[in-house]
């Protein structure tokens, strides 16, 4: 065994952040994701010292060689494909989200010295919340209820790890966010929150402290245990505020339109989101430092000039997006986010809809 910790998914959102940590903290990293010319383009840029592997993860014999070559002290599990994304591609997101996760397990397994293994989960695991009948926050222990594919994969994952022989931590996250959104400002993202009930509880948490919890957890006293990672409690918003908040800071003031409410009176018309108890995550982990108004507030300042002519076009981006918003010429009063995503792009119950 070295000392390395091997990232999966290094080049999504929380990957770059992760490994940009471990590198800053001295340890040895070896990233790894899908070998594609933006991630090839990424790899550029990474800080001195990081190595990259290239794997397909859903291809086992080429993630067996990848384990035997890092022999590492630590898997940092990250690759996966996520909403709304893996509502149209349900098949392929199996094998990464589940399938590839078994071989990464068998290859770990197999290793003369285990690693330790650092699972990203997702509060989706605990479904629909409706927060009128639901006033508690989540905890480690509130029980799994998935409401949708994503939520179903992430529950077999942890069982998956649960089942395994190596020493693990599940990290349950709530919404990342970062304070460099422009990449992530996608037609389908904004759409996707758009369908969302604008008074759905949820706790973001700034990227940069997920990746302090990663690298954490790696050798935190920790192991065997799920822990639930949100940002402070200026973290606890409710969903419509969120990416106005983020688009206003940018300069793009009042230039997003306002969703539905969801029914008080039906608990599956929510989101797989809420608040969340992080106290045990930051007592052994310590990885929250960046509070909300700090976000906006960087967000902001990185925005610069740019922000001037955004707060002219808003105005007209507020008509573009109301027009090609979800519940656009409705009448219903409340917000369908399940009905919303299966006519977008597909079923997103666990089962497909099938029978
Ligand atoms: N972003 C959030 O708000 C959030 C919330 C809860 C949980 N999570 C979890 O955190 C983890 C990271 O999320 P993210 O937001 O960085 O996602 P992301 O989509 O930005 O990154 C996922 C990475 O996985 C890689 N990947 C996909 N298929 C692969 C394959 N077959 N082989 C190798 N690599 C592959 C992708 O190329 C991508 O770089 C995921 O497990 C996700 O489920 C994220």
């Amino acid at each position: 065994m070295t000392d390395a910790v091997l990232v999966t998914g290094a080049f999504g959102l929380v990957g770059s952040s992760t490994v940009k940590r471990l590198a800053a903290d001295g340890r040895r990293v070896v990233a790894t994701d899908l070998d594609i010319p933006a991630n090839r383009k990424a790899a550029e840029k990474l800080p001195p010292g990081v190595e990259v592997q290239y794997a397909d993860l859903t291809d086992p014999a080429a993630v067996d060689a990848l384990v035997a070559a890092v022999a590492p002290a630590a898997i940092i599990h990250l690759a996966a494909v996520i909403p709304p994304f893996i509502y149209m591609r349900r098949e392929l997101a199996e094998k990464v989200n589940v399938g590839a996760m078994g071989s990464l397990l068998a290859a770990a397994e197999k290793q003369p010295t285990r690693p330790r293994f650092v699972l990203a989960s997702s509060i989706a695991v605990y479904g629909a919340r409706n927060p009128h009948t639901h006033p508690d926050v989540l905890t480690a222990d509130t029980p799994l209820n998935p409401a949708d594919v994503y939520g179903a994969h992430k529950v077999a994952a942890e069982a998956l790890v649960r089942a395994s022989t190596l020493d693990w931590v599940i990290l349950r996250l709530g919404g990342v966010l970062t304070v460099d959104p422009a990449a992530y400002m996608k037609m389908d993202n904004l759409y996707f929150e758009g369908v969302l009930p604008v008074d759905g509880r949820i706790q973001t948490v700034d990227v940069r402290d997920v990746a302090r919890a990663f690298a954490a957890a790696t050798t935190a006293n920790a192991v065997g245990e799920t822990l639930l990672i949100g940002g402070d409690d200026t973290h606890r918003l409710v969903q419509g505020d969120v990416a106005p908040a983020m688009a206003a800071a940018m300069g793009l003031v009042g230039g997003l339109p306002t969703g539905l409410k969801g029914d008080p009176a039906r608990d599956d018309d929510w989101f797989n989101t809420d608040w969340m108890d992080t106290s045990r995550a930051q007592e052994v982990l310590k990885y929250q430092h960046h509070s909300w108004p700090e976000m906006l507030i960087e967000t902001a300042n990185k925005a610069g000039v740019s922000r001037h002519l955004l707060r002219v076009v808003a105005p007209l981006t507020k008509a573009i997006f109301t027009r090609r918003a979800a519940y656009h010429g409705r009448i219903e009063p409340y917000a369908d986010p399940w009905g919303a995503i299966a006519a977008k792009w597909a079923d997103p119950r666990p089962d497909g809809g099938k029978p």
